[in-house]
């Protein structure tokens, strides 16, 4: 299977919900919630893409650097690259329903898995796609991490259970599906939280908690107060909230707030190695892919999944050389050209 072939077929079965562009870039499909776009004017999901491309790197290739390690250490998992799936969810209504919510999780998780790293899995109003969530987790063997929606205390502490039974590596809350009306609408309320409701879920497990969805160096600081394990710097592609900064703006003033104190993730437009090396400079220990998966599931399955991964990886690789970065475990903000070029960078 290649590349082209892989978009040839996955532009085929999403067709009407996602067009596959040449760059998945959020403008093609703005507004298209439910869908594959981002909400309203489309623009958070396109100022990720932008955010992104107004860094550059400074490329240096006088150095004796000839290996490079992409691997990172994970809640006692070793991942080949530290780029993971992020939690998607929703073939019927995001993605038109050509494969079931079953067969996109087990290509999205056993795909992770064969390329070495893992994934996330989300969670929606209908109590059958967390089912699917929870089934995906048990039986890929890839351990997986369970995000649930911000619902009730009770109910969220319940699906921690779950996930706990099914062997997740650690569990979360987007807690920017605060605002999802359809939720509300379909029964299934959901809410900003507090301070003290965050530090209860922390507390109600053993597993690392994350949270997801922190856009604010002050919110990274609560969270960190809290005891979560690691937060993930994201806008949810775009989809929850329009007029959002791109994450990878917001990054270097949340990592001054709080890197080393918990884990850093983030992602919005990663597309390629570059991104994800990027990101990295930027303060994040690891990043999270949404949409470019979809089309991997959607066009080849678990392999397709796993060749995107490994395109990433190549990509990754190349960009460690020709960077001078041995290790994706420190990787220097001077690799960025312009580092202390955007508003929110130091
Ligand atoms: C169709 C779709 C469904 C999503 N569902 C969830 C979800 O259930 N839970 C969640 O935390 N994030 C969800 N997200 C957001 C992703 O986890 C991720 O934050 C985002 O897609 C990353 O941006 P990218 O797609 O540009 O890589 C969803 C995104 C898309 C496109």
């Amino acid at each position: 299977m290649d590349l082209s072939a892989l978009k040839r077929d996955a532009r085929e079965r999403l067709k009407g919900y996602c067009r596959v562009c040449p760059v998945c870039d959020g403008r093609a499909c703005a507004g298209e919630v439910p869908g594959m776009g981002g909400i309203g004017t489309g623009s958070s999901f396109i100022a990720n893409l932008d955010a992104l491309a107004n860094y550059r790197l400074n490329m240096r290739t006088i150095h004796e650097i000839r290996t490079v390690d992409t691997s990172i250490a994970l809640w006692g998992m070793k991942l080949s690259i530290p780029v993971l799936a992020a939690p998607v969810t929703g073939t019927p209504y995001n993605m038109g329903g050509r494969m079931t919510e079953d067969e996109f999780l087990e290509a999205i998780m056993e795909g992770s898995l064969q390329a070495g790293t893992t994934g996330m899995t989300g969670d929606a109003a209908d109590p059958a796609l967390w089912i699917s969530a929870m089934k995906a987790i048990a039986t890929s063997g890839s351990r997986g991490i369970a995000i649930i929606k911000p619902r009730g205390q009770k109910e969220i502490i319940s699906r921690i259970r779950d996930a706990e039974k099914a062997g997740a590596a650690a569990v979360g809350m987007d807690i920017d599906g605060a605002g999802l009306i359809t939720m509300s609408l379909k029964g299934q309320p959901v809410s900003p939280k507090t301070l003290q409701e965050i530090r209860e879920l922390v507390s109600a497990t053993r597993l690392p908690f994350v949270l997801k969805g922190v856009m604010t160096p002050d919110e990274a600081g609560l969270a960190a107060e809290a005891g979560v394990a690691a937060i993930v710097v994201s806008n949810h592609g775009g989809r929850v909230l329009d007029h959002t900064p791109g994450t990878a703006g917001v990054l270097p003033e949340i990592a001054k707030e709080v890197k080393g104190r918990l884990i850093i993730l983030a992602d919005g437009g990663v597309r390629a190695g570059c991104d994800v090396l990027k990101f990295l400079a930027l303060g994040a220990d690891a990043v999270l892919i949404g949409r470019p998966l979809v089309t991997g599931a959607f066009g080849g399955g678990r392999e397709g999944v796993t060749l995107l991964f490994n395109k990433i990886k190549d990509e990754l690789i190349q960009a460690m050389l020709l960077t001078g970065t041995a290790d994706v475990k420190r990787v220097e903000e001077e690799i960025l050209f312009n580092s202390g070029a955007g508003p929110y960078s130091k």
